[in-house]
């Protein structure tokens, strides 16, 4: 059996096989609420063969999606509108799992098809942010975030532990804190993003503060027998990678002793001038290091698109998980096309009984 094809289990969840689909905005829906678009798309990616289906970063209040498009998870109507999701992605052979997320100084932008760029003070459509510092990110997204008091920091805690709560009732089994990319949580870990001087921002420990105590309150309502999962940058390529490197490991230890079940391993997305040295799996190396040193079970992402490199980093014990995107993008049955080319038996049973039956009956060349 091929690596990618053995099954993983975390906590009490097995998953059929280490292929994840990573979450994926689709910036289609109204006021946080999700559509039949939505619905298609994700039941389509759990169709295709996954072990495990993650829906796009959900705002844990409205002024923390990034564009006006994004899901929420802020009230109750936005969470059970998730239950037929979660129903069909599990009556697919997938594990239902969500990323919860506040997009913190990148909020309030233009969906990515219509500019990527911050929506602009005189359109209603846009709306004021918040970050640990007033420190812009810069390039195209110029606006001034507004720096967060102390009770807007535990305001935010308290609504990412609702949205818990929510996406429990909702019945997803695995949830992923969005801490990543240069929103909310990476921005108080990054010194391009946080000058602050109390207990939120200086020190690495007082850095992290934001992200532990947000995940100590989340692991409280979120039970003990379901994964908890974080989506991390652990390096900017910003020219200091050694230090932000060493810094993250410790964070990811941190993370491990709060009750965080397995880290996403990503990129900080901090400042617009990082230098990325894009290629394919380049992150899969880094991943290994952080699972290496922080002793804690890793996915990453990020140019894993061919089912030999995807059986490859997980053979080689780089990573537990592999969260393939775009390739299931542009083929949602990414996982049957896999098992077909690393030779699995009856890779046409990687798809439900109403395809599978036909496809290997009738095998297309
Ligand atoms: C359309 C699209 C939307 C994305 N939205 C999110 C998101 O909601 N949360 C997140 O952590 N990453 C997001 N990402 C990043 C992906 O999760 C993934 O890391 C990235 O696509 C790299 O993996 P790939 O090379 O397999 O596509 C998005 C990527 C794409 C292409």
């Amino acid at each position: 059996m091929p690596a990618l094809f053995e099954p993983f289990k975390l906590k009490d969840i097995s998953l059929r096989n280490r292929i994840a689909i990573p979450p994926m905005c689709q910036y289609s829906a109204v006021d946080g609420l999700i559509n039949d678009w939505h619905r298609v798309h994700l039941a389509g990616l759990a169709r295709g063969g996954a072990g495990l289906v993650i829906v796009e970063a959900t705002a844990v209040s409205p002024e923390g999606r990034i564009t006006p498009g994004c899901t929420g998870i802020w009230n109750d109507e936005q969470a059970q509108a998730f239950v037929p999701v979660v129903a069909s992605i599990k009556a697919a052979g997938a594990v239902p799992g969500i990323q919860i997320a506040h997009a913190g100084r990148k909020a309030s932008a233009n969906r990515p098809w219509e500019g990527d760029d911050h929506i602009s003070e005189d359109d209603p459509r846009g709306w004021d942010t918040i970050a640990p510092s007033a420190i812009a990110f810069g390039a195209a997204l110029p606006k001034v975030p507004k720096a967060m008091t102390l009770d807007d920091i535990a305001r935010v805690r308290q609504d990412f532990v609702d949205a818990a709560k929510r996406a429990l009732d909702a019945g997803f089994e695995w949830l992923e804190l969005h801490f990543a990319h240069g929103y909310l949580g990476q921005s108080f870990f990054s010194t391009h993003s946080n000058q602050r001087d109390d207990a939120y921002g200086g020190s690495l420990e007082n850095r992290s503060r934001f992200m532990l105590e947000t995940l100590a309150a989340v692991r409280q309502v979120w039970p003990e027998h379901l994964p908890l999962t974080a989506r991390f940058g652990v390096i900017e390529y910003d020219g200091r990678d050694e230090e932000t490197l060493a810094e993250s490991i410790e964070l990811a230890k941190n993370f491990k002793r709060e009750g965080l079940d397995m880290l996403s391993v990503s990129v900080g997305f901090s400042t617009p001038t990082a230098n990325i040295p894009w290629a394919p799996a380049f992150l899969a190396p880094i991943a290994h290091r952080v699972r290496r040193e922080a002793q804690l079970p890793v996915s990453s992402a990020w140019g894993i698109d061919t089912p030999e490199l995807a059986d490859n980093v997980v053979r080689e014990g780089q990573l537990d998980l592999v969260m393939v995107g775009r390739a299931n993008l542009a083929n949602p049955h990414w996982p049957y096309y896999a098992a077909k080319k690393l030779g699995i038996a009856r890779p046409s049973w990687t798809l439900p009984a109403p395809y599978a039956h036909w496809l290997e009956r009738y095998a297309l060349s």
